[in-house]
């Protein structure tokens, strides 16, 4: 391969490879509220929609729940979202057209279409094998269809989701009945294993000396 060749599509793979960050109308991550961040950071100046998410708030470990983030109001012409959760062994997987994986979590792959001020994305989350209680985050933009940032603006959501028991399901129990009885061990003046400590304290002093 010419050398000149083989630099031109390292360019051009940087190139695709970091176009779907920048053009943020075909889907971004990491903004859904869930580290802080959002949509309206860069999006402003659109009248604020509501946001919310729909689906059971619990679920039997490993089942596939049906899910849905609904933008109302704001600009409302067109919209997108981004979904995250915070358990890493749970997945989310898009129902709806014009909805997408991207990493683990989803997002819009076009500027999505309000329907009488209402724009729905519909998903599904499979729980983990193992209880927890996980929180659903999701931000949804509400955008004039101008394809800028301004003009538009952002609601986010939460929903927590108890998987089986939930989290915390075992208070650490080796732990507690240490700390409950006074020290334990060899400091333990008064109680049993005192005895046990000075015993085995002599015979290894009477062993040394013989
Ligand atoms: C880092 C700044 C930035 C962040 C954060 C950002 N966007 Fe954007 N967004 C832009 C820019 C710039 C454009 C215009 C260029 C383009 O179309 O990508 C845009 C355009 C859009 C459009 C088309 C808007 C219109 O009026 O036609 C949608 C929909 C969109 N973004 C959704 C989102 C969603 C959903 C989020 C949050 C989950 C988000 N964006 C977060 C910068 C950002």
């Amino acid at each position: 391969m010419h050398p000149q060749f083989r630099i031109t599509s390292v360019f051009a793979a940087l190139a695709l490879w970091s176009s779907p960050a920048l053009a943020t109308s075909t889907g971004i991550t990491g903004q859904s509220g869930k580290d802080g961040m959002t949509c309206s950071t860069c999006h402003k100046g659109g009248e604020l929609p509501t946001v919310e998410f729909e689906g059971p708030t619990s679920l039997e470990p490993g089942a596939t729940g049906q899910y849905a983030l609904i933008i109302r109001g704001g600009a409302a012409k067109t919209g997108g979202i981004n979904i995250a959760v915070d358990s890493a062994e749970t997945s989310l997987l898009a129902s709806s057209a014009g909805l997408k994986k991207l990493g683990t979590e989803l997002t819009h792959s076009a500027p999505q279409p309000f329907n009488a001020g209402v724009l729905r994305f519909d998903f599904s989350l499979v729980a983990p094998a193992t209880d927890v209680t996980l929180t659903l985050f999701g931000a949804g933009n509400s955008t004039n269809a101008d394809l800028k940032s301004d003009g538009d603006r952002s609601s986010t959501a939460k929903l927590s989701v108890k998987i089986g028991k939930g989290t915390p399901v075992d208070v650490p129990q080796e732990e507690e009945p240490e700390e409950n009885a006074d020290g334990g061990g060899c400091a333990a003046a008064g109680s049993a294993p005192i005895w046990g400590c000075m015993l085995a304290g002599l015979m290894l002093f009477r062993r040394r000396q013989g």
